[in-house]
Order: structure tokens, then sequence, then C-alpha cells
């Protein structure tokens, strides 16, 4: 058995604790580890939550990730799948007069839908810590992990509005690096993949957390999978050999 071989093992297994054996999700994880966004026909899909609604508490409330899971990265699952719908219209009818305004809506639903997805499989009710190719390449890009949790708390925290910190592999420099995305799809670096992505939108906390951003973020290190993060990371790795 290889590292990666290994490592996606013990992240099955894993998952495997918390997991219905049917759920979709791990499905997914068994067949490929490649988040399944798309059904057979090119339709936008949302995979199931690998958990109950009460699993990250008291972190995480059960009402928030309901609402957040429901209605917040469902709604960007709907839309998408309409301005996909409205692209090829576009087409269809040899009208391209709105293809910009759908082409610019797809790419903030579609985005938001990506980076929800990552972010329920981030997540834990057992914190652990980065180990093996994942730590090395921490300590590689940010000298050490305390430094890495600090820019992305940092990061993260002080979004101006709504948006995300993500700790992505950037293949064109071989590194981790930290971006500070403002709604779903902006201040991206081209080609980076999202290997842990943090929701600072107001819908993601203010129940629980009220104006209290920066209590959230810190609330969270105590549920992020840093397993799923490395999982990630391979995966990424091995998109590009
Ligand atoms: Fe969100």
């Amino acid at each position: 058995m290889n590292r990666k071989d290994f490592l996606k093992t013990g992240s099955l297994l894993g998952a495997a604790l918390i997991l219905p054996t049917t759920d979709a999700f791990s499905k997914n994880l068994a067949d490929n580890s490649i988040d399944k966004l798309v059904d057979a026909n090119g339709n936008y899909i949302q995979q199931t939550l690998p958990y109950n609604e009460n699993f990250l508490e008291p972190y995480m409330d059960a009402e928030t990730l309901h609402l957040h899971y429901t209605f917040h990265h469902g709604g960007a699952v709907k839309g998408a799948n309409k301005d996909l719908q409205m692209i090829k219209k576009s087409l269809d009818d040899n009208n391209l007069e709105t293809v910009d305004f759908w082409t610019k809506k797809l790419s903030y639903h579609f985005s938001s839908h990506i980076l929800h997805s990552i972010f329920w499989t981030n997540l834990t009710n057992r914190s652990n810590l980065p180990t093996g190719n994942l730590l090395k390449r921490i300590e590689k890009s940010f000298g050490n992990f305390d430094r890495l949790k600090v820019l992305i708390a940092a990061t993260s925290k002080n979004v101006d509005g709504n948006g995300w910190g993500i700790l992505a592999y950037q293949p064109y420099s071989d590194s981790l690096v930290v971006l500070q995305c403002e709604n779903h799809e902006k201040l991206t670096q081209w080609g980076a993949i999202p290997i842990l992505v943090i929701d600072v939108w107001e819908h993601a906390y203010y129940l629980k957390y009220k104006n209290k951003r920066t209590d959230f973020v810190d609330a969270l290190f105590h549920i992020i999978n840093w397993d799923n993060v490395a999982q990630r990371l391979d995966d990424a790795e091995n998109l590009i050999k």
C-alpha cells in the first residue's frame, strides 16, 4: 500500500465511522474522491450532508446548518442550473444580448456550489491535526502549522462583506496558498484548487454568533477535519500528474 492508498483508506475508514454506507457522499468517495457536483446529464446536483444536522454542535448549531445547507447552498445549485439553461437558450435562439449576465450568474452560483460542497466535508466533530504530506506542505509554504492558522484566520475574519478564506493548492507554483475570496468567485488565482474553505458569509454564523465573526472563525478550528484537507491535497496533486 503506497502513501496515497494509505491516506485514502485511512480517510475512508474515518469517514465510515460517521457516514452511513448508502450515503451518496460516501459512495462518491469510494468511487472517486473528486467531488461529484453534476449528474450524467451535466445538471448540477447537491450531495447529501455527510452527517446529521446536529453533528457539529456546539460550534455550528443545527438550525444554522439546516438553513445554510438547504436554502443557501441549495439555492445556489438551483440558480446554477437556471443559469446554464439560459446560456444554452441564448445559443439556441442566437440571441446573445443577455448571455454575459447569465455567465456572471453561473460563475457566482457554481462557485458557491463548489465551495459549499467542500466546506461540509472539511468539517467534523472530532478535530484532528495535519500530518504527513499536508504538514510538510504547510511547513514549506508557511513555516509551520500555527503560522498557517494565524494567516487563514486573519484572512477569513477580514473579508469585506461576504466571502471565504481559502487554503488552496496552486499547481503553477507547486505550493499551498491562502486566498481571500469575495462573494464566491472573486479574487481567485487561476488554477488554484481549494482544499480547505471557511465560509464567512453572515448566513454561516449570524444565528449563533450574531455580529462576532471572529468568534465563529476561531470556533471553526475545533471542527476542521484535517484528514479531509489532506485527502484533497493528495487528489489535487494527482490531478496534475
Ligand atoms: Fe455559505
